[in-house]
């Protein structure tokens, strides 16, 4: 079993892939990616995750050097030799290498193509048990929030200030206190029997896990609104969860030191969306 990339046309170990100092990922974050998480040895919705990287690389006017099945049998590959049952897929697409220019490369410049698996290492337990603290933020990132962009840096800044005031997560709000989603995940709350979450708009990234909670969400007969809501709302609810592709749903527990519903967490929604969650990875990778 070995950590594995794919580099340009060639599999090798991750760590002897190298990208060069002038790839235009490196010196402006010009590129998109992509996470996937591979359990039982299969890829998790990739179909769903290959068809918004194309989205991402459209947006930024960058054309694919390989197709949809392409991609996907790469993703196999990668899976098969690395041995890996349980594991993460990354993906990133960059507008290649050249001499550092603002304007893009001439057509002959290729984009570079990285794709790797690593092992998946499990998050402790007990963050599903109790939940985990957040704080809130101002949303400070562009107005393309719906490319998954490797510009990540205002993700990162917030993700950091939350680490390091004890949080797990940034909710981040804007106009004046909307909140759109995580640093690195969506977020939603649940009042008597409702379920909301800032609509896929240009100022979230509509989670590929979200897509499937809206669904498991109106199966279990909560009504389902996509619509901005304020900060407070959140601190008021029911339930708070935010969800990824690598934390599937994660109950939260506390809002800049409010406890959500007097802190008793994980709420029965919650749970319930995330055991379906749960059912639908064994329907799909199960034996
Ligand atoms: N992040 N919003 C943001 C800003 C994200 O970075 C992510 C995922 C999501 C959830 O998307 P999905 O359900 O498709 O994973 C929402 C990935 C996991 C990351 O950057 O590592």
């Amino acid at each position: 079993m070995s950590e594995l990339a794919f580099l340009n046309g060639e599999f090798l170990p991750l760590n002897e892939a190298r990208v060069s100092v002038e790839d235009r990922g490196f010196q402006f974050a010009d590129g998109v990616y992509e996470v996937v998480r591979v359990y039982n040895g299969r890829a998790f919705y990739l179909a769903e995750h290959i068809k918004r990287l194309q989205r991402s690389a459209s947006k930024i006017l960058l054309s694919l050097p390989h197709s949809a099945e392409e991609f996907a049998s790469i993703c196999d590959e990668l899976i098969n030799r690395s041995g890996y049952k349980e594991a993460v897929l990354y993906i990133q697409i960059t507008r290649g290498t050249a001499p550092r220019k603002h304007p893009f490369p001439s057509a002959d410049v290729s984009p570079t193509v990285v794709l790797y698996i690593r092992e998946f290492k499990p998050y402790p337990a007990e963050w599903w048990q109790n939940g985990v603290d957040t704080i809130s933020l101002p949303d400070e990132r562009w107005l393309n929030c719906d490319i998954k962009s490797i510009s990540l840096l205002p993700n990162v800044l917030a993700k950091e200030q939350a680490l390091r005031s004890g949080a797990f997560e940034a909710l981040l709000f804007r106009d004046p206190d909307i909140v759109t989603e995580g640093s690195a995940t969506n977020v939603y709350y649940i009042k008597r029997k409702t379920l909301f979450t800032h609509p896929a708009t240009n100022l979230i990234l509509s989670g590929i896990t979200r897509e499937v909670i809206l669904r498991l969400a109106s199966e279990l007969g909560l009504t389902v609104r996509q619509e901005p809501q304020p900060l407070q709302r959140f601190k008021s609810a029911d339930e708070v969860f935010l969800s990824s592709t690598t934390i599937e749903i994660l109950p939260v527990r506390s809002i800049d030191g409010t406890l959500i519903n007097n802190g008793k967490v994980p709420g029965e929604f919650t749970l319930k969306i995330h055991q379906l969650y749960k059912e639908e990875i064994n329907r799909i990778c199960g034996e």
